[in-house]
């Protein structure tokens, strides 16, 4: 019959989807038609997790509904504290998340009335919630530290980076340029239509499996060094570096394909001009700096930047920075370790994850994803009996 070969869907709509809008060429990224730009500068992450899910910006009330809820759903059952005590002492947080995360389904058997949309929204809004809270178990966790619960007082970030922070009984404050700063990044990271993870949590949640089974697929797939794990690839790459005297000999075995090196947090599958969203992260970097004084590495970057640009190489395939260049070194100078990079990641992802999710399980065109295949395997042969094998 007729078939479409098309490996990793570069020529395949998935699927129909109103949430976010790329314009890849010229560099134009929307959330509900919303640019990212002013989403950045004038929003803040829970109103546009609200956004991405219903469609519209909310009224005040309804936001204030939407954050009551919200971090009022951030505790989770003591008995997945301990199901996080039982990973090795130096579990990646990542693996641990995408495992906890699992792990909820069977905390939660409710999830698994996915057509009742009560329901949905229920799981929704314990996802989101409860994100922060097992990422930050994690790391401390990975810190050999203990954990600290949520504190619902404070807002959604700055909850997460206290019990990131807080050490004893001493009250951690946050310290609002770094909170915004967090924020921005939560905004520019919360959807990004059908990337791999999203794509993911789709295709597993399109056997009508319960949302948090699905959601840890996606957690599984930003694992990759190609997708979220790219930010963490980042920072090891320029302390490989070392020094900006370094770099022509870098970019030079990049471009000679040695050892399959890549100029990890360059290219990206649809934009084929500046990642918008690196463009905001560039000017947030500014600002956090200026509160913990200048990351070493941010020398290299923008020289490794600079270089790559006017290099025929990255010209020729339209190559430009992506949203993970810039990011892991603010991460880093707020004071995480390049393994939590990609679960501050996944963080904000959940949002459009659960949006995307419930898009697809209202989508009466949707069905089981089931792609076909181009067979290039044996014909039809008689079993060969041990004794006559080559
Ligand atoms: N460094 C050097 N060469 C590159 C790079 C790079 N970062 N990215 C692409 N190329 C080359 C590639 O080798 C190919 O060259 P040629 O035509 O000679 O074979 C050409 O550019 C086209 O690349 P591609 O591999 O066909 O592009 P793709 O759409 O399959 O891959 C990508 C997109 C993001 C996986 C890739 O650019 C990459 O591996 N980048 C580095 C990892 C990274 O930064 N990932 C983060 C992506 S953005 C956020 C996220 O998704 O998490």
């Amino acid at each position: 019959g007729l078939m479409g070969y098309d490996p990793a869907f570069l020529n395949t709509a998935n699927c129909k989807s109103a949430i976010t809008f790329i314009d890849g060429d010229k560099g134009i990224l929307e959330y509900r038609g919303y640019p990212i730009e002013q989403l950045a500068e004038k929003s803040s992450f829970l109103e546009v997790a609200y956004l991405l899910l219903n469609g519209e910006l909310p009224s005040e009330k309804e936001l204030q509904q939407f954050n009551h809820l919200v971090t009022h759903h951030t505790y989770v059952h003591e008995n997945v504290k301990s199901f996080m005590d039982g990973f090795r002492y130096d579990a990646h947080p990542m693996s641990m998340v995408s495992s906890t995360v699992a792990a909820l389904s069977s905390f939660y058997p409710d999830a698994k009335n996915i057509k009742d949309p009560l329901s949905r929204r229920i799981q929704i809004t314990r996802l989101i919630a409860k994100m922060p809270t097992i990422a930050a178990f994690s790391y401390r966790h990975t810190m050999g530290l203990p954990y600290i619960y949520p504190d619902n007082d404070l807002s959604y970030v700055a909850n997460f980076l206290a019990m990131i922070k807080r050490i004893g009984t001493s009250t951690y404050k946050v310290h609002p340029v770094l909170e915004r700063a967090l924020d921005i990044l939560f905004i520019l990271h919360a959807d990004h239509e059908q990337n791999c993870s999203t794509t993911s949590v789709r295709t597993v949640g399109s056997s009508e499996v319960d949302p948090y089974s699905a959601v840890s697929a996606g957690i599984g797939a930003l694992y990759g060094p190609l997708h979220g794990g790219a930010n963490e690839a980042v920072l090891r790459m320029l302390r490989d570096i070392g020094h900006v005297s370094k770099i022509p000999e870098f970019i030079k075995s990049v471009k000679s394909g040695e050892g399959e090196k890549k100029l990890m947090g360059f290219g990206h599958r649809v934009y084929k001009s500046y990642d918008p969203r690196a463009k905001v992260i560039k000017r947030v970097a500014d600002e956090v700096f200026e509160v913990t004084g200048k990351n070493p590495l941010l020398e290299i970057a923008v020289e490794l930047e600079r270089i790559a640009l006017e290099d025929e190489y990255f010209v020729k395939r339209k190559l430009y920075p992506n949203v993970d260049f810039y990011s892991g070194l603010i991460y880093e100078a707020m004071g995480f370790q390049v393994e939590m990079f990609p679960v501050l990641f996944a963080i904000p992802r959940t949002v459009g994850w659960c949006a995307q999710w419930e898009e697809m399980v209202t989508d009466n065109e949707q069905k089981i994803a089931r792609p076909r295949q181009v067979f290039t395997g044996a014909p039809r042969r008689d079993y060969v009996p041990m004794d006559k094998r080559a």
